[in-house]
């Protein structure tokens, strides 16, 4: 149960329903403040297991559905979290904006990039509000990188790098529907998404052109599957080492485990990003090198994270010319998962602008897509296509502030 300070739902509320409440859908718990702004009131889910606990979590009273489309029906509900699988994103959007409800997306939009413009498109044309959740966007480490870029502390940015550790890869990914093209389309594109989000975002510009180059070099050897009745057994704290001992992995493997990536942004920026999923380490570095200097941090949710600064005469300074501690919290993605869904909340309520909008959500999709076809057809360069005139006019009005709110 969750504590809600004995909070009583007012007619003030926002009233949210969650599709998809096992997993992710924990995320919705940060909303369900009743007298205090918003609470959930419903949930849907096709497993049963998961509406027990959303209800025991929430309280008996929450009303629950094994049929998303029933919760969607309900007059008495204002927003919806769509936290299921990604292969589940287009339909669940598309549905919840015709509903007429305003809706939290969980990354990535969803698994095709025209799966992402039919969503863009039901929301120019229901006119309703579409957030997209990109978390990553709020936690402390890059908020801090950005501000820096913002305040000229490294001039114009150039280059950007990613290195991405994924050490819970073989548990995470290797294990479920993420390790299928059919459901994820890849894991440039399922996880991938969060980062070049990221890049296009202290880059200040888009994925224009990308080429990339990748395989299965590890998971595809391992034998050990589970047969496809059996559901996957994932331990939350992986603690298995080293990765080739993993068991009970998907029946099915066809996405990479190893992806290098380039981009070109729209504005000259050049980008890289290496995502390996058998590291012994969990997190992300981004490097970016300006005119007048660069900044990189170390450590990303949890541990002693610091972004260091270099904008001085050439020397080698392991600890740059300046150090920014970040104020991380250990859980719930280094504070992030509360703040987006208090943003989220605050645009539905108030029509605050959002951090993300949904052409940024659009392109991470549409460049990862593009990156994944490339590496999979001898890394041949891609041209990342644009959105509709129509929509990119819709969507810049919604990203100065001047959508219509629910
Ligand atoms: N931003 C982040 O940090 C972060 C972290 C984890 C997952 N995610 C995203 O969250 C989403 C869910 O991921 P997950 O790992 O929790 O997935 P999951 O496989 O655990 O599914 C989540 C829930 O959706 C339910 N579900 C499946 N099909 C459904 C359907 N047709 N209708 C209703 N419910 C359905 C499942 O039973 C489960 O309870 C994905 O899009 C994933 O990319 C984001």
């Amino acid at each position: 149960m969750i504590d809600t300070n004995g909070g009583v739902p007012t007619k003030h509320d926002l009233r949210i329903g969650v599709i998809g409440v096992g997993g992710r859908g924990g995320l919705a718990n940060y909303a369900h403040k009743p007298g205090r702004g918003s609470y959930l009131i419903a949930g849907a889910d096709v497993n049963p297991k998961a509406l027990q606990e959303f209800r025991e979590r929430v309280g008996q009273e929450a009303r629950v559905y094994e049929d998303y489309r029933q919760l969607l029906a309900a007059d008495d509900i204002d927003a919806v979290f769509i936290t299921s699988p990604d292969y589940c994103h287009e339909e669940h959007a598309v549905a919840a904006l015709e509903a007429g409800k305003a809706i939290y997306l969980e990354k990535p939009m969803a698994i095709t990039i025209e799966g992402c413009d039919r969503i863009l498109e039901t929301a120019r044309r229901t006119e309703g509000l579409l957030y997209v959740g990109h978390n990553l966007r709020h936690a402390p480490f890059a908020v801090t990188m950005k501000s820096l870029i913002d305040q000229g502390a490294i001039g114009q940015v150039k280059a950007i790098w990613c290195r991405h550790f994924i050490s819970y890869g073989g548990e995470a990914y290797f294990k479920d529907w993420h390790a299928q093209r059919e459901l994820s389309t890849g894991l440039l594109l399922q996880k991938g998404a969060h980062d070049i989000d990221i890049i296009h975002w202290l880059g200040g510009g888009y994925t224009q052109r990308v080429h990339a180059m990748g395989g299965l070099t590890l998971y595809g050897d391992i034998k050990d599957r589970r047969s496809p009745d059996e559901p996957p057994m994932i331990r939350s704290v992986p603690d298995l080492w080293p990765p080739t001992a993993q068991t009970g992995l998907n029946p099915v493997i066809d996405v990479e485990d190893l992806s290098h990536v380039q981009m070109q942004l729209d504005n000259g920026v050049l980008a890289s990003y290496v995502q390996c999923h058998y590291t012994p380490d969990a997190w992300r570095n981004y490097t970016v090198i300006g005119t007048k200097g660069r900044i990189e941090n170390f450590g990303d949710y949890a541990g002693d994270v610091v972004v260091r600064l270099w904008n001085s005469a050439p020397d080698y300074r392991s600890r740059g010319d300046r150090e920014y501690p970040i104020e991380s919290d250990q859980k719930n993605h280094g504070g992030a998962d509360p703040n987006i869904v208090d943003e989220f909340v605050r645009v539905v309520r108030d029509g605050d602008s959002a951090s993300l909008t949904p052409l940024d959500a659009r392109y991470s999709v549409a460049t990862g897509c593009c990156a994944t076809q490339s590496l999979r057809e001898q890394s041949q360069a891609i041209d990342v296509p644009g959105v509709s005139e129509a929509c990119e006019a819709y969507f810049e009005k919604y990203c100065d502030g001047e959508r219509v709110t629910a």
